[in-house]
């Protein structure tokens, strides 16, 4: 499900609510990868977004994986309707450091792939014991809560030191990025190592989603 090859992920945050399940469906016969999924508690981050029960309700329109990006304050208590709702991958905040390592062998004991968020301000070291038990590590290039924000180019420097750790650790752990990503960007992240790539205004801010997903594979892949 985690290939080495550049992965688009739109992230449905930016799509229009009204009509998500058609918006899935334009995302997924424009090339999308993966469905990412932003679900926010109102206390981890100052906003409120979606929950298992309107993720079940687009799991039948598509066969791609679901990326699901846990901004909770107590994702513990979730862990199980998110897969029952068809989550196939969950992304967790290590900021929550007294759920840690239990949470991740909860999502792994669900046969669910597991990753783990930083904000910015969260050093790279932190994520290194975990290291050996995650699928996916995800440094958040902005402030976690909404989108439409510009990419932090801190970001870079925490990709590249992830792409080292992991190369020495010889662990198999995708890199994927989250905010403002966009054509530059695009390539400044790709060039450091990222294999995943989050965009919602980059991607539904345009009519034309089947290019803005090429240009951004395009982009990743060249930087
Ligand atoms: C922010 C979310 C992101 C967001 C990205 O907390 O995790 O997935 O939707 O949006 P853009 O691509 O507009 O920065
Ligand atoms: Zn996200």
């Amino acid at each position: 499900m985690l290939e080495q090859k550049i992965m688009i992920a739109p992230s449905m945050l930016a799509s229009d609510f009204s009509r998500i399940g058609e918006e899935v469906c334009r995302v997924v016969e424009a090339g999308a990868d993966l469905i990412h999924l932003d679900v926010m508690d109102g206390h981890f981050v100052p906003n409120l977004t979606m929950g298992p029960q309107l993720i079940k309700s687009i799991r039948s329109y598509t066969d791609l994986p679901f990326d699901v990006h846990l901004m909770l304050a107590e994702p513990q208590a979730y862990i199980d309707a998110f897969v029952d709702a068809g989550a196939d991958l969950i992304t967790v905040h290590i900021e929550l450091e007294d759920q840690f390592p239990t949470i991740i062998d909860q999502i792994k004991s669900r046969n669910v792939k597991a990753g783990i968020a930083l904000r910015p301000k969260t050093p790279v070291a932190v994520v290194e014991p975990y290291l050996g038990d995650i699928d996916l590590v995800l440094p958040m290039s902005v402030e976690p809560g909404f989108g439409g924000q510009s990419f932090r180019m801190d970001t870079l420097d925490k990709i590249d030191r992830l792409r080292q750790l992991i190369q020495t650790r010889k662990v198999n752990v995708a890199i994927e990025v989250d905010g403002g990503i966009n054509q530059e960007t695009a390539a400044l992240v790709g060039r450091c190592g990222a294999t995943i790539l989050v965009a919602g205004t980059a991607i539904f801010g345009r009519d034309d989603l089947r290019g803005a997903i090429r240009t951004l594979r395009q982009a990743a892949s060249s930087g």
